[in-house]
């Protein structure tokens, strides 16, 4: 890896993305002025209902090219990305360095580095409807349709609402195998996975490893989880002072996705440079996704709870019956995030060509 390459430095601002579980889904193959862009089939977040059709990894890979757009334009140099049909082992889209020596504009770059998830309980501090309307401008710059979703008693309904899938999360043996398998515990930062510190769980995260550990021999104890995580996610959103909620006219799959995530990441980057914290809520969308293609999989008391969502957000958001519901947060303002979330070393995420 040559650090003073540019096709290097624009694969180390890719490699810093937000994944789903942080599974980094992608890899890379280079050659002399091209990086291209691939689906990692092998690592990928859960394919149960949390990833249909692997909605959550393409986001992921959006969030992805939008890395590489800014740091590009950061170090004023023009680069073309191009979506490419999506065959099984093809690249999904290729980046060209095009001319070293344009104009720079962006300035987001910075905050590649300073973008986290924060999964913390967030202050009643609102934000200033400037700042939302701006993240609204950024969107549209990618298509994709950001609302808000700003009152209290509209906050607290959806605490509600979308807390109980965590009751799903726990129950559900396959999404919580998957949950168990991301989890990584430990001080040291690993380099895929969620921390359980990331979790910022207070106290709580003392009782959680034991409780896994002793749990497929008294399997109330799931149960008791799914009760704890619900009060733990209610809590939390409701003290949130915005929800994002982002949608997309589709197009050919998976550039829906990809392109949603271009828009997440975009959002993401310029809250952060607001000191604006935000955590995805994905599960919504992945439930909304499987009624539409009616997936199934859910036993019948969850397949209610997932029904439940999927109603108020299509009566609440007409929009989402035609458009792609691409993501979900909640934003505002908090201490910064307990931990951090490492990544896999770059040079094997680069494929031989
Ligand atoms: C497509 C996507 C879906 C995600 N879904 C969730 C989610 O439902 N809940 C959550 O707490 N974090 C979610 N995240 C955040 C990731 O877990 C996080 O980006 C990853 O662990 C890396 O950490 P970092 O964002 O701090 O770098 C999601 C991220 C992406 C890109």
């Amino acid at each position: 890896m040559n650090s003073s390459n540019p096709l290097d430095i624009l694969l180390a601002a890719g490699q810093l993305a937000p994944s789903a579980d942080n599974c980094q889904p992608w890899l890379f193959k280079k050659d002399k002025n091209n990086i291209f862009l691939f689906h990692d089939h092998e690592n990928t977040h859960a394919n149960h209902i949390y990833n249909i059709n692997h909605f959550a990894d393409f986001v992921s890979l959006g969030t992805v090219l939008e890395n590489i757009h800014q740091q590009a334009k950061h170090l004023g140099w023009e680069i073309k990305i191009e979506l490419l049909k999506h065959n099984a082992g093809e690249p999904l889209a290729k980046i060209s360095l095009e001319k070293e020596d344009s104009k720079k504009s962006l300035h987001l770059y910075e905050y590649l580095t300073k973008r986290k998830t924060n999964r913390r309980k967030f202050f009643k501090k609102p934000i200033h409807p400037e700042l939302k309307n701006e993240a609204i401008k950024l969107a549209q710059e990618n298509q994709v349709n950001l609302q808000w979703i700003d009152s209290a008693q509209e906050i607290s309904k959806l605490s509600k609402l979308i807390s109980t899938h965590d009751t799903i999360l726990w129950e559900d043996q396959k999404l919580r195998e998957n949950l168990v398998r991301m989890l990584r515990f430990g001080k040291k930062i690993h380099s895929d996975g969620l921390s359980l510190e990331s979790l910022e769980l207070g106290p709580k995260r003392h009782f959680f490893k034991p409780s896994i550990a002793i749990a497929n021999q008294l399997p109330f104890i799931w149960k008791l989880l799914g009760i704890g995580s619900v009060l733990h996610t209610r809590n939390n959103i409701k003290h949130s002072n915005a929800i994002g909620l982002m949608t997309i006219p589709k197009k050919q799959h998976p550039h829906t996705y990809i392109q949603g995530g271009r828009a997440l990441q975009s959002v993401w980057l310029k809250m952060s440079e607001y000191d604006i914290s935000i955590q995805p809520l994905f599960g919504p969308i992945a439930f909304i996704l499987n009624g539409q293609l009616e997936k199934g999989g859910l036993l019948p008391k969850h397949e209610r709870i997932r029904k439940e969502i999927e109603n108020y957000f299509t009566e609440k958001f007409p929009n989402l019956k035609s458009d792609a519901f691409v993501a979900l947060f909640r934003a505002g303002y908090a201490n910064k995030p307990t931990s951090i979330s490492g990544r896999k070393d770059l040079e094997k995420m680069i494929k031989n060509i």
